[in-house]
């Protein structure tokens, strides 16, 4: 086992990814899977997408769409392991053993079921858990597997994921107190305030809102959608705030200090807000045009992304196997001699 920090995340494999995911979570993700003295883990929640989405196609297309994207983006996948979560098969069986260790009461409390049992009330349902599944109810359970697997030192999510989080804390405490010392207590690490970014309407981009902004739509209708964020009604000319500006937060969250410094003065000098459109579209075309490049050219050959996640798989199973037969041995689960 080597001594370097383990950092792992997921994506869940429901929609495709957009400007948003790559702000708050692929691009970050890719600059730390460069760095050798960390060993990160990246992988294709899709288990987790059959909680919410019943789509075979939809589940099946976004785990390329997703795979195909961190990939075209520069993901290093000799030094990061990048696989998909169904091909460890120990992560699944992990999740039996923590379930066992899980208070049903832990998970009344998490957000999402809370949630949605409140629609449900609202709605005047007579059934507060109408519509609910299992694996909704034990989404955190399969959240702290995924990372109490590989004994991740860090977890980097969203805000809306820090108390899943706390809970996978809480669930490897409580199995470490029962059976010894097996799981690291894994640390979260919050993503940027920044990195949070607008949608096409101004809410918060998400594929829930329908709002995002794909990340490599052909060219032309990729600037059709940076001319359809919403801006306010100020004529060419009037001074405008770029506080308040969906276009200067999306450039703001990916340019420099100084090339943001200069775009502020253009907003106090009245920019139209068609020049900042086009400006806008221009800029992230140039970042994105060569990815978009190897974007187009691995979906049509999911037989190399396919290569990719099998040996990722071989290699984090090189880890769980073991891993996992100790966890059994631990918890009695044992040849009888
Ligand atoms: N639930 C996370 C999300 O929706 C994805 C995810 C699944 C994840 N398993 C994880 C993130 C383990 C971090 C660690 O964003």
């Amino acid at each position: 086992m080597s001594d370097k920090t383990v950092v792992l995340t997921g994506i869940t494999t429901t929609g495709t990814p957009h400007l948003g995911n790559y702000v708050g979570a692929i691009r970050p993700s890719i600059e730390a899977s460069e760095d050798t003295s960390v060993q990160s883990y990246y992988f294709l929640a899709d288990y987790h997408a059959l909680v919410k989405c019943h789509e075979p196609e939809r589940v099946h297309q976004s785990s390329i769409e997703n795979a195909a994207t961190w990939l075209a983006l520069g993901l290093d996948t000799d030094n990061a392991i990048f696989y998909r979560q169904s091909d460890i098969p120990e992560i699944m069986e992990l999740n039996w053993m923590l379930s066992c260790m899980t208070a049903k009461g832990l998970m009344n409390r998490a957000h999402a079921y809370k949630g949605a049992v409140a629609e449900n009330t609202e709605r005047g349902e007579s059934d507060p858990d109408k519509g609910i599944n299992m694996g909704l109810f034990t989404y955190p359970t399969l959240m702290s597997a995924d990372i109490l697997m590989f004994n991740a030192n860090k977890v980097p999510v969203g805000k809306d994921q820090t108390q899943h989080l706390e809970m996978a804390r809480v669930i490897a405490q409580r199995f470490n107190h029962h059976f010894g010392d097996h799981f690291t207590i894994p640390e979260i690490v919050l993503g940027e305030e920044g990195a949070i970014l607008p949608g096409l309407d101004g809410r918060k981009m998400s594929k829930s809102y329908n709002n995002t902004i794909p990340l490599f739509l052909p060219e032309k209708k990729f600037r059709k959608m940076i001319m359809k964020i919403k801006t306010n009604s100020l004529e060419p000319g009037e001074p405008k705030d770029p506080e308040e500006c969906s276009l200067f937060a999306i450039y703001n969250s990916l340019a420099t200090r100084d090339e943001v410094a200069a775009i502020r003065k253009r907003y106090a000098e009245g920019i139209a807000w068609g020049e900042m459109k086009q400006f806008l579209f221009e800029y992230l075309n140039g970042i994105f045009s060569a990815p978009r490049e190897n974007y187009n050219a691995l979906m049509e050959n999911p037989a190399e992304i396919e290569a990719i996640l099998v040996r990722g798989a071989e290699r984090a199973r090189d880890y769980a196997s073991p891993f996992m037969q100790r966890l059994r041995y631990a918890t009695g689960i044992r040849p009888l001699k």
